[in-house]
C-alpha cells in the first residue's frame, strides 16, 4: 500500500495550475449516456473517481478512452443497465448513473451505495424524485432495481434539502422524459451549472440552473457533443490553504474565482492577501494566520464542505481559537484525531470543532479518514516539523490529480512510496 512522506516546514511558492473538478466530471459522464455520439471531455482530471466511472459506461457498453486531459465516451451502442457490486462499492457517488441509466434504458439495476466516511448517505432525496417521474424502484437486500414504463413523464418536484447528487440524477432522469419538470428547492452549485450547460450542449432545454428553481423541457434524444469540465474549486482551496499554512506566496491557474467567494473571504478573514483576476488566483500568507471565529460551511453559495478540513487544518497554527460548525455531513470530523497526531489542539462536539491555534506541529505517522481528510493531513505535514508519513492515500487519489506533484512543483518536499 503506497504512502506519501512529507518534510517540513516548508514555505510554498510558485504558481501550478488547477484541475478539473471531479463533482463536476462525475454527473458529466454519467450524462453521457443519454447522448447517442461521441461525447469529447476536456479538463476531465485523472483521478480513481473518474476512472471508476469509465469503467461503468465500459461495463454498460460505452466505447471510453482517455488522451491525456481529455476523455472520450461514445454511448451509441451502450447495452446494459447494471453496476455491478463491485464497482458501487469503489465509488458511492454511483448513485448518479441510476437517473441515466434508467432513462435511456428504462431498467437500472445497482447496489445500495451505503454508507461512506462521512457519515449514512441517504439516497431517500434520488429515489422519491425518480419514482415521481415514473420509475418503479424495488429495493431489497441493498440491490435497487429501477423500472420504467415507456418514458418517464416530467412533473414538478420539491427537494426538502437542496441535494447536489438528487438535483443531478433529476436533471439526467428527465432530459429526455415526456413533458416539463421543474426542480423547486434545487441545488445551487457551480457544478450543477456546468451538467446543465454539457446537457444543453448536447440537445438538451434546461433552464435555471444555479437558481433554486430548474426547469427541464423533455427531448426525444440528446446527440453526441464537446464540453470542458470546470475547474474543480476544491482542490482550489486546498492548495490555498497549503500556501496559508507555510506562510507562502502562491499562484493558482486555471480556476474560476467566482466560484470561490465565500472561500476567498475566509482566507482573508486569517491575514490572507488574495488577489483575483481572471482565471488567477494569488495568495500571500502572513507570517502568522489571525483566528477565524466562526466557519460554518453551508450548500452553495456558502462555505462549502468539502473545504472545511484544508481550512481546519491551517487553522491549527493560527494565532487565537477558530471554530468550525459542519452543517452539511454528520461525520465530517473523522480526520481531526489523526490531525491531533501532529500535535493539534482541537475539541470536537457534534457538529462543532473549536481549533486552539498552536505554535508549532511536528511529524508523525497518520491515515487518511476520508477523501477531504486526507488533504487536510498534507496541508497540516507542509508546516510540521520533521517528517510525516500518510497512510491509505487511495482516498486522496480519488479526488485530486497529480497530487504531490503539485505540491513538489511549489517547493513541497514530499514523495510516494
Ligand atoms: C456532493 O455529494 C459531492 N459529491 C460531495 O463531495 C459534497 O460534499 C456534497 O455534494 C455537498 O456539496 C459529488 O458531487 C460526487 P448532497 P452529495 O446530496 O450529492 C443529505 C467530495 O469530497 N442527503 O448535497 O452526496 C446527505 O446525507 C464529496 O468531493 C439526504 O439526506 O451531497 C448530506 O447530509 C464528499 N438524502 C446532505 O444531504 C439524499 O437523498 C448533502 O448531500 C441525499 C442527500
Amino acid at each position: 500500500m503506497a504512502k506519501i512522506y512529507v518534510e517540513g516546514p516548508v514555505r510554498l511558492s510558485g504558481e501550478v495550475d488547477i484541475h478539473g473538478a471531479k463533482n463536476g466530471a462525475l454527473p458529466i459522464l454519467a450524462g453521457t449516456i443519454l447522448c447517442r455520439g461521441e461525447c469529447i471531455l476536456h479538463n476531465c482530471p485523472n483521478l480513481s473517481d473518474v476512472e471508476t466511472s469509465l469503467k461503468i459506461l465500459t461495463h454498460l457498453g460505452c466505447e471510453c478512452r482517455r488522451e491525456g486531459q481529455t476523455v472520450i465516451v461514445n454511448a451509441a451502442d451502450m447495452s446494459g443497465y447494471e453496476i455491478p457490486d463491485a464497482l458501487m462499492r469503489e465509488m458511492r457517488s454511483s448513485i448518479v448513473f441510476l437517473g441515466a441509466i434508467v432513462a435511456r434504458m428504462g431498467r437500472a439495476k445497482l447496489s445500495s451505495p451505503g454508507g461512506c466516511e462521512l457519515g449514512p448517505r441517504p439516497i431517500d432525496l434520488h429515489l422519491a424524485a425518480l419514482r415521481s417521474l415514473g420509475a418503479t424502484i424495488q429495493e431489497d437486500h441493498g440491490v435497487l432495481d429501477c423500472t420504467t414504463p415507456a418514458l418517464l413523464n416530467g412533473t414538478a418536484i420539491s427537494l426538502s434539502f437542496p441535494s447536489v447528487g438528487a438535483t443531478e440524477n433529476i436533471m439526467l432522469a428527465s432530459a429526455t422524459a415526456r413533458g416539463v419538470t421543474v426542480i423547486h428547492n434545487a441545488a445551487r452549485e457551480p457544478e450543477i451549472s456546468d451538467l446543465a450547460d454539457f446537457l444543453n450542449s448536447a440537445g438538451a432545454k434546461i433552464y435555471g440552473a444555479g437558481s433554486d428553481t430548474i426547469e427541464i423541457h423533455g427531448v426525444a434524444a440528446l446527440h453526441g457533443t464537446e464540453h470542458t469540465v470546470l475547474p474543480d474549486r476544491i482542490a482550489a482551496a486546498t492548495f490555498l490553504a497549503a500556501a496559508a499554512i507555510t506562510r507562502g506566496s502562491v499562484v493558482l491557474h486555471k480556476v474560476m474565482p467566482s466560484h470561490l467567494m465565500a472561500v476567498l473571504s475566509v482566507f482573508r478573514e486569517a491575514g490572507c492577501d488574495v488577489v483575483a483576476s481572471g482565471k488567477d488566483l494569488k495568495l500571500s500568507a502572513p507570517a502568522k494566520l489571525r483566528r477565524i471565529p466562526m466557519v460554518r460551511t453551508l450548500v452553495y453559495p456558502g462555505f462549502p464542505t468539502d473545504a472545511g478540513p484544508p481550512v481546519l487544518a491551517m487553522q491549527t497554527l493560527a494565532d487565537g481559537t477558530s471554530m468550525f460548525l459542519e452543517n452539511i455531513f454528520e461525520n465530517r470530523f473523522k480526520y481531526v484525531d489523526e490531525l491531533k497526531r501532529l500535535g493539534a489542539n482541537i475539541k470536537v462536539a457534534g457538529k462543532v470543532a473549536v481549533v486552539e491555534g498552536v505554535a508549532r506541529l511536528s511529524g508523525a505517522p497518520v491515515e487518511c479518514t476520508d477523501l477531504r481528510g486526507g488533504a487536510a493531513l498534507a496541508v497540516a505535514a507542509l508546516a510540521a516539523s520533521g517528517v510525516t508519513e500518510i497512510d491509505k492515500i487511495h482516498h486522496i487519489d480519488r479526488g485530486y490529480d497529480r497530487f504531490e506533484e503539485s505540491l513538489r512543483a511549489l517547493g513541497a518536499k514530499i514523495k510516494r512510496e
